[in-house]
């Protein structure tokens, strides 16, 4: 049975004080679940965040990293940096690194090979925008940003890759994929890895679904047979919509 995740991406929300009120709330309110629960705070407070949730099962991961093991890269942060704090999964690939930090193929590429080579686990994130989806390109694309980064992986490194499939025209804008739209889509992922690798690979890989996830239909797009959780924004950063979409899954 592949794993079930339910994982916030604060993004650049809540100072040290409101992220420790926060994860104070969320570990008082958190149900007893097989999913695995996960916040992004920002990086500044990683560390607190760790300690903070040491006795509790909810996961501290990190929103992104840099490729190279060190050096000049004025404010940029390692993956041996997040391990010596004791976080090691990172989201690699979000839209928002995407669009405003000129992220591609080819330096995302760069981030999971380090990831992987640290042992960390990399959720990574793609999909399509409107006009993608509009002219009918949607699965070509995620195809493409698929196997741009992840399809000259040894066979192995799929046990630490999540996915999160996340279509830019639903991430904040209160617009969701329908529960139909985000299956069909998760099944034709599943599908495109079977084919480049095998059947027991695509299986087992969890793929998440981002954008607009809410209490209100949470329930409904967690249903779908493809559907293995959610990575959540807005609804991550109040408690209790965090943990109604927690106990969705
Ligand atoms: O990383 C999370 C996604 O960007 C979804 O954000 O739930 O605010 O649409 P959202």
């Amino acid at each position: 049975m592949r794993a079930k995740i339910v994982a916030g991406n604060w993004k650049m929300n809540k100072n040290l004080a409101e992220t420790e009120t926060l994860l104070a709330e969320l570990s008082a309110k958190l149900p007893d679940t097989t999913a695995e629960v996960m916040v992004s705070p920002t990086y500044v407070n990683l560390a607190s965040a760790v300690r903070t949730l040491d006795n509790s099962k909810i996961e501290v991961i990190a929103q992104n990293m840099h490729y190279a093991e060190s050096g000049a890269f004025t404010g940029e942060i390692s993956a041996d940096m997040l391990l010596s704090i004791g976080i090691d999964t990172v989201i690699i690939g979000h839209s928002e690194r995407r669009a405003y930090f000129a992220e591609g193929d080819e330096i995302l590429s760069k981030k999971v090979a380090t990831a992987l080579k640290k042992g960390m686990r990399v959720m990574f994130c793609f999909g399509e925008e409107l006009e993608d989806r509009k002219s009918g390109n949607h699965f070509k694309l995620v195809e493409s940003q698929l196997k741009n980064v992840l399809f000259n992986l040894e066979p192995s490194a799929w046990s630490k890759i999540v996915l999160a499939y996340e279509p830019v025209w639903a991430i904040g804008t209160g617009e969701t994929a329908s529960p139909e739209q985000a299956q069909e889509m998760h099944a034709f992922i599943r599908k495109t890895i079977a084919e480049a690798f095998d059947a027991t690979i695509a299986n087992n890989v969890t793929i998440l679904y981002g954008g607009s996830v809410k209490p209100g239909n949470a329930v409904e797009i967690f249903s779908k047979p493809d559907v293995d959780g959610g990575l959540i924004g807005g609804a991550a950063l109040v408690a209790d919509d965090f943990i109604a979409i927690v106990k969705a899954i």
